[in-house]
């Protein structure tokens, strides 16, 4: 979400229309926090994040004492992130295998930036990416990634879930966990998109998700939110 009249200007002209809207995703990080990261603390600790849109989970990580760097394409997004004072590598994630850094990370952080479907031909690219992710990261550090795969769409059901079979397999065989998404509204509570069935997070070096007391009391609230608005829509549809 953005607020400052100079980030809002900058987002208008974004490549991605989503990160155009200022409020496209106000939820999301804190939830993620709370529930994927019990007791992991980001006080001094060095994390990437993958294609940031409007910087909350760097900004995030900036508030609990931590430094936040990040890989956008996009010039105008871009510098959004040098004025929250985040470190930004204008770097393509396409190819991420030329993306370098002195230090491994702490801590790597991809919310919908990747996508199996277009980032990579064929399983040999998709598993040098993942494999890379593990480098970028120290052997202690941690990695929670999530893929967009909404350009997927236009693929037959049958190759969608098995590009997806394969991600889950080769995210396991590496080490990761995965942690299947359910449905649109448990995606939209940590403002994940789900355009399909079969979306998971892996998560690597970190513990088992889990839904704290809080969250299930604040998804019941979202849910219904959520169910109201979607029969105010069909209810007002000409
Ligand atoms: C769908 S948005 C996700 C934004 C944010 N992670 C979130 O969850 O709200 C994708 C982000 O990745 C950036 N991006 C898209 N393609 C990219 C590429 N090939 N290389 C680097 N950044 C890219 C976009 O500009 C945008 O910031």
């Amino acid at each position: 979400m953005l607020t400052h009249p100079e980030d809002i200007r900058l987002a208008a002209s974004a490549q991605e229309p989503g990160i155009r809207l200022p409020n496209r995703s106000p939820r999301g990080p804190a939830e993620i926090l709370r529930d994927f990261f019990p007791h992991v603390s980001l006080q001094g600790k060095r994390i990437l994040e993958l294609g940031p849109g409007h910087y909350e989970f760097c900004d995030l990580v900036q508030s609990q004492g931590g430094r936040a760097e990040a890989i956008e394409l996009d010039p105008p997004v871009a510098e959004i992130g040098r004025r929250h004072g985040h470190v930004v590598h204008r770097h393509d994630l396409r190819a991420l295998g030329t993306f370098d850094t002195n230090e491994p990370y702490d801590g790597l952080f991809g919310k919908g930036s990747n996508n199996p479907f277009w980032f990579y031909p064929d399983e040999t690219a998709l598993e040098a990416y993942i494999l890379k992710l593990r480098a970028l990261v120290r052997p202690d550090g941690w990695i929670w990634i999530v893929s967009c795969p909404y350009t997927a769409l236009d693929l037959d059901a049958r190759t969608f879930a098995s590009w997806l079979d394969l991600e889950h397999r080769l995210y396991l065989r590496h080490g990761f966990a995965a942690w299947p998404v359910g449905d649109s509204v448990q995606g939209g509570f940590y403002g994940i998109s789900v355009p399909c069935d079969g979306l998971r997070v892996f998560t690597f070096g970190l513990p088992a998700h889990r839904w704290s007391a809080r969250s299930r009391l604040h998804l019941a609230a979202f849910t219904a939110r959520r169910r109201a608005s979607t029969l105010a829509r069909r209810l007002l549809r000409p």
